[in-house]
């Protein structure tokens, strides 16, 4: 597996669409499951602006080579999230995608501005921040990939077995760049090993774990993972990054699905009652309503005024 940054570069480009058969994205259904994972999904895609601006003040960044990656990847990103909502809408699901990006971000509330100030103070301090935030980078991808390709295979369904595809192609790009960032960094270079091997074991949570609850995670999780094909994709997905320089052996994507099987042992009732009641809908916070945060506090009469104003 090769990676070169030009050839990205020249590459990059909004998700290709064209030929996707939206009309009939009704005529399979899904299980309320494979919903909750979409919206998961959807919400996490939507979250990658937010997970960037951690990124760009930490000192990864002074690499020229990580900011034209960046750059990319935060468009092609983007277009994951709004095709995702798309195919919701067209199921039936009604949400205004600005509203719902809105609300999930006015949930972070200040913990989000805490980590990422220790993101940022953190990364100067330690020498060989990049080789964790790109070995975090390399599995955040390769689990987002094996989830689609999990509902793929969970829902069945040919329109977004096509949309699904096409985004894992993306994502596998974007495992490539990480893990041969990472590899590089991590090779003859033992402090960084140890210091790489020391966070995952103690940092590392899974893909969309802080903006989504623990629960939702291990609902996702549960759903997705726990049969044998799922446990086996997971165990492939631990030994690949176990490939790394000095991660020999490391266990994290399985280690996080027996962590939520214990969960549920202990509490039936854990994860699968959020997927029952179909609790996926993101209500505006009550401290902090959306129209403080964003410009589309102007409803109404309010948006006439402003464009009198302009
Ligand atoms: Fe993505
Ligand atoms: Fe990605």
């Amino acid at each position: 597996m090769s990676f070169s940054i030009e050839r990205y570069k020249e590459e990059s480009k909004k998700l290709d669409t064209a030929g996707i058969d939206w009309n009939a994205v009704t005529s399979s259904p899904l299980s309320n499951g494979d919903l909750f994972c979409l919206h998961y999904m959807m919400d996490i895609e939507n979250h990658v602006p937010l997970y960037l601006s951690h990124l760009l003040v930490t000192r990864a960044c002074m690499d020229p080579i990580l900011t034209a990656f960046l750059a990319c990847w935060n468009y092609e990103e983007l277009w994951h999230g709004e095709n995702i909502g798309k195919f919701l809408n067209l199921y039936g699901i009604e949400f205004d995608t600005q509203d719902r990006i809105a609300n999930v971000r006015a949930h972070l509330g200040v913990q989000n501005s805490v980590s990422l100030m220790s993101t940022m103070v953190g990364s100067w301090l330690l020498k060989d921040f990049s080789a964790v935030y790109l070995t975090i980078g390399a599995i955040n991808e390769l689990s987002t990939l094996t989830g689609y390709g999990a509902l793929i295979r969970k829902s069945g369904h040919p329109v977004l077995r096509d949309l699904l595809g096409r985004i894992i192609k993306d994502e596998r790009r974007h495992f490539a760049f990480y893990f041969n960032s990472a590899k590089e960094w991590l090779t003859d270079n033992e402090k960084a090993q140890r210091v790489d091997r020391w966070m995952l074991d103690r940092v590392w949570v899974p893909v969309g774990q802080g903006v989504k609850t623990q629960e939702e995670v291990d609902a996702l999780a549960l759903y997705l993972f726990d049969d044998e094909q799922g446990e086996e994709e997971l165990l492939a997905l631990d030994e690949k990054i176990g490939k790394l320089p000095g991660l020999a052996g490391i266990k994290l994507m399985s280690k996080a699905l027996y962590a939520a099987r214990e969960r549920k042992g202990r509490n039936p009732d854990w994860a699968s009652r959020l997927i029952d009641r179909e609790e996926w809908a993101v209500a505006p916070p009550k401290k902090s309503p959306i129209g403080e945060l964003t410009t589309r506090r102007a409803r109404g009469g309010d948006s006439a005024d402003m464009l009198e104003v302009m």
